[in-house]
């Protein structure tokens, strides 16, 4: 699902019942990841079919050549939580 806070776009991930947080915006173009297509922990963008690991952010399939930028995620009380510093 797509977060906004503050200045930050987010796609959030449920894998297996784990978060994770990611920019929303492809290192490609003007994809979003949030809506994009996802196969166990690969999401697929929408707009030129790159693929990243939601877990590391790394590049999985081109076009895209620049990784995906990974928050580190907590859960508290049932509220995703990141860390942006
Ligand atoms: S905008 Fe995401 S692969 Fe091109």
């Amino acid at each position: 699902m797509r977060v906004e806070s503050g200045d930050l776009v987010l796609a959030v991930f449920n894998v297996g019942g784990v978060f994770y947080v990611m920019n929303d915006a492809c290192t490609h173009g003007p994809g979003s990841l949030s809506e994009g297509y996802i196969e166990d922990d690969i999401v697929e963008c929408n707009f030129h079919n790159g693929q990243f690991n939601i877990r590391t952010g790394e590049v999985v399939s081109p076009p895209c050549m620049i990784a995906q930028t990974v928050y580190p995620a907590i859960v508290e009380g049932g509220t995703v939580m990141i860390d942006v510093g």
